[in-house]
């Protein structure tokens, strides 16, 4: 039987959804209280990362061994994979032996084809086209200030890319409004904005995308693997840094996210960021809160 993976959002109701969020919550405050919490005990979680990573790493590293469990954390460099061992081989191997598989890679179809033939849970830690986990952590973050997102707008501002598809699979499966102001060229899949075209619109500059937004959202320009168009796109996104005066554009009360690694002067200036009342370091720390919920949702 297939096991119970995590590739997208779409891979979850919106209620387990909304039940992740919630049990992030407990975890988090029983962590707090020091509760013990060791869910996965004896459990393995295999970690392939073949992007960098700091928060997507610990988090999981963290959290398996908070719930009883470990990590192994696995790279090219070290593993034949990086001398062309192929996925499939590898995903039948690696399930023989641990209860979970986590992938940072670059084609998503690659993580496709290592569920495929995985005998245990996959968990997509960002492709070049999704970026799931990091949408546990922004939900949970939304909710814990705000209350429930549905009905809200949210903006996204700046390049179409694997967050951006992950916040419209959000908006389909939480019932909000996405706004996605990004340049001519830098539009999301048109498939995915096709298929959820009755809550997401695209517009070509943040000025238009802002008015009555609870949630501004943004994301480097230049992700990982796109290294070499980063100073066409520094040109190509001119305007479209979250600035104060953007932001005062929004709601009153909106929360800025950003899912980091940050470039100051870029994409999000300094105050914004940096402001006293920032979340973007509560939303970073909410990736382990919310992937501990998830792998206990998957793995119990
Ligand atoms: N946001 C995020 O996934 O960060 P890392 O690349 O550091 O894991
Ligand atoms: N869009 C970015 C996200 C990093 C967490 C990238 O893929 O590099």
């Amino acid at each position: 039987m297939r096991p119970r993976h995590f590739l997208t959002l779409l891979d979850l109701s919106g209620q387990e959804f909304k039940d992740i969020i919630d049990r992030a919550c407990e975890l988090k405050a029983m962590l707090a209280q020091g509760a013990p919490h060791e869910l996965l005990r004896n459990r393995v979680l295999a970690m392939v990362f073949e992007k960098s990573s700091t928060r997507t790493r610990v988090s999981f590293e963290a959290g398996m061994n908070q719930m009883g469990g470990s990590a192994i954390f696995l790279s090219p460099q070290d593993t034949q994979l990086g001398r062309g061992e192929p996925v499939e081989d590898t995903a039948r191997v690696l399930s023989g032996m641990v209860d979970a598989i986590m992938v940072r890679t670059f084609e998503h179809e690659k993580i496709e084809r290592m569920a495929d033939f995985s005998s245990v849970p996959v968990i997509n830690a960002l492709t070049d086209d999704y970026h799931p986990c990091q949408l546990l952590a922004d939900m949970q973050t939304y909710v814990q200030h705000r209350g429930s997102i549905q009905g809200k707008t949210v903006t996204w501002i700046g390049d179409g890319n694997n967050m951006c598809h992950s916040y419209i699979n959000a908006a389909r499966l939480l019932d909000f409004e996405l706004i996605v102001a990004c340049p001519e060229g830098y539009d999301p899949n048109p498939e995915l904005v096709a298929a959820n075209s009755d809550r997401v619109k695209i517009v070509r500059t943040p000025e238009q995308a802002l008015p009555s937004s609870s949630l501004v959202s943004t994301d480097v320009w230049a992700s990982m693997g796109q290294e070499g168009e980063r100073v066409r796109r520094m040109k190509d996104f001119e305007g479209f840094e979250v600035t104060l005066e953007l932001m005062s554009l929004a709601d009153e009360n909106a929360l800025f996210m950003h899912c980091l690694p940050a470039h100051r002067g870029e994409e999000v200036s300094a105050d914004v960021i940096d402001a006293p009342d920032s979340v973007v370091w509560e939303q970073a720390e909410n990736r382990l809160h919310a992937q501990k919920a998830l792998l206990e949702f998957l793995l119990c």
